[in-house]
């Protein structure tokens, strides 16, 4: 069924280089920068654990599993070669930081376990999910998995642990997937398709993660992706646009090319219009197949949550909370009994509101006076700003309105991204080489020798 705010939009918001779209665009860009470079930064914390649950608080639970089996030149997340590490152990050490924060007095009924690969040791994970339910009244599990582990020896371990999993493809493109650094490890797009065919039946929902406006992604190309993601059984698909970051900006650079931002808008109008025939938007870059269906993001639910392993963010009543990204110091601190956090950050009321009008925009039927009862009415030029240049139409988010939303949610993560960049100063340097993608050559060129087997 065609997406009717869709098909109203689609016209008046469609010219290729609309100056609206492209001046609200940098506008945001530029402020957004500002605003979050002064907030997303970090200071040393000397929390040993985090604070206790409120009474009447919902929390998500989130787990990060930092290893991967080939590093992608654009990804900023906390990120290990895995060749030769003890991922048992990291898994030990999860479940003994899931016991504490259970002392603490947390409950949590969703999982999201991120990564990195989650699925890089599906035994552990499994033996996770089962201390995570055995914990706390869970009632649903999300999961994030690389192609690759879309095979029957992983899928019938998960099926009935996990409701959704989340498999990040980027692009059914050969040459974008060789770029990538994925198709020697991933498969190539046709090979991918089939497993998303195979595994999409095993779980109530199978997302697909893509990324639009890879710097040699033409128009063709992105339209055969999303024939590709009509073709996969896939149930949802999300479409990021490529967002960089300066820890990664010169690697991507030598083995993408240059980001060039001028044709993001207009990509974003052909996901759009190309998916609304089998897909409605179910956040302003999420599209679910038919029906209803929730967000899958942790950081999308607007909720706080705990996040748990080396590299995890918490959100506690206005208070970003950041783990370790050293895999040697989490080992030390957990085996200790004392706690992952190295550093945190309050917000006061302002960036918080700020936060909370950024949620509101990228979910779905969003409406003006929804948004300005969420943020009481007290982001007055940040409204009137969305106002004139067209986010709201008869008070409903335009398609520019949900795209700035998605600009706005770019500029966060880079901001987040930066937050990562200072967090991984503490990384000892034998760690950074097996995570940070300085040159980039080609699979297994990241960390020749098995160095992360002295970690533990
Ligand atoms: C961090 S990965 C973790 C799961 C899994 N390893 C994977 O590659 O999908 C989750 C998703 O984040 C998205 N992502 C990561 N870095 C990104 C970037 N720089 N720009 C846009 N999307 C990005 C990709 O679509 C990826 O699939
Ligand atoms: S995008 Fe690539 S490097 Fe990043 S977590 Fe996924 S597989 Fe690992």
């Amino acid at each position: 069924m065609v997406n009717k705010q869709n098909s109203q939009r689609s016209h008046p918001d469609r010219p290729v280089t609309s100056p609206i779209a492209f001046l609200s665009e940098r506008i945001l860009t530029a402020y957004l920068r500002y605003e979050t470079h002064q907030y997303l930064t970090l200071s040393a914390s000397n929390q040993k654990h985090l604070p206790a649950p409120q009474p009447g608080h919902a929390y998500t639970l989130y787990i990060h599993v930092p290893f991967c089996e080939s590093l992608c030149p654009y990804c900023s997340f906390n990120r290990f070669i895995s060749t030769g590490t003890k991922i048992e152990q990291y898994f030990a050490n999860l479940r003994t930081e899931m016991r504490q924060v259970a002392s603490l007095g947390y409950s949590f009924t969703s999982l999201y376990i991120g990564g990195g690969t989650p699925t890089i040791n599906v035994e552990e994970l499994v033996k996770t999910i089962d201390l995570a339910r055995a914990l706390f009244p869970i009632n649903e599990v999300s999961c994030e998995t690389n192609p690759n582990h879309l095979i029957p020896e992983v899928v019938e371990q998960l099926q009935n642990k996990v409701q959704r999993l989340s498999v990040g493809v980027q692009s059914f493109d050969d040459e974008l997937l060789k770029e990538m650094n994925r198709f020697e490890k991933f498969g190539s797009g046709e090979q991918i398709l089939e497993k998303i065919r195979y595994a999409a039946p095993h779980f109530l929902s199978l997302n697909v993660d893509m990324i639009f406006n890879l710097p040699n992604q033409t128009e063709e190309i992105l339209r055969a992706d999303i024939e590709k993601i009509k073709a996969s059984g896939a149930q949802q698909t999300t479409f990021y646009p490529l967002m960089s970051s300066p820890s990664v900006e010169k690697a991507l650079k030598k083995s993408m090319g240059k980001v060039n931002n001028d044709r993001e808008w207009y990509f974003y109008n052909i996901i759009n219009d190309e998916l609304s025939d089998q897909f409605q938007p179910l956040s302003s870059w999420t599209f679910v197949r038919g029906a209803t269906e929730i967000i899958d993001e942790y950081i999308a639910s607007g909720d706080e949550y705990v996040g748990i392993g080396s590299g995890a963010f918490s959100y506690l009543d206005g208070t970003l909370y950041v783990n370790t990204f050293s895999l040697r110091d989490y080992q030390a601190a957990i085996q200790s009994n004392g706690s992952g956090v190295t550093a945190e950050q309050s917000y006061d009321r302002l960036p918080q509101l700020r936060y909370t009008l950024m949620m509101a925009l990228f979910g779905r039927n969003v409406d003006l006076p929804f948004v300005r009862k969420v943020t009481n009415s007290e982001l007055f030029i940040e409204l009137l700003f969305l106002k004139l240049v067209g986010a709201f139409h008869k008070n409903k988010l335009t398609r520019l309105g949900r795209y700035l939303s998605v600009v706005m949610m770019g500029e966060f993560f880079a901001g987040v991204n930066n937050v990562r960049d200072i967090a991984k100063k503490s990384l000892h340097p034998d760690e950074r080489r097996c995570a940070v993608v300085n040159h980039y050559k080609g699979l297994n060129d990241y960390c020749s020798v098995p160095i992360l087997r002295s970690l533990f």
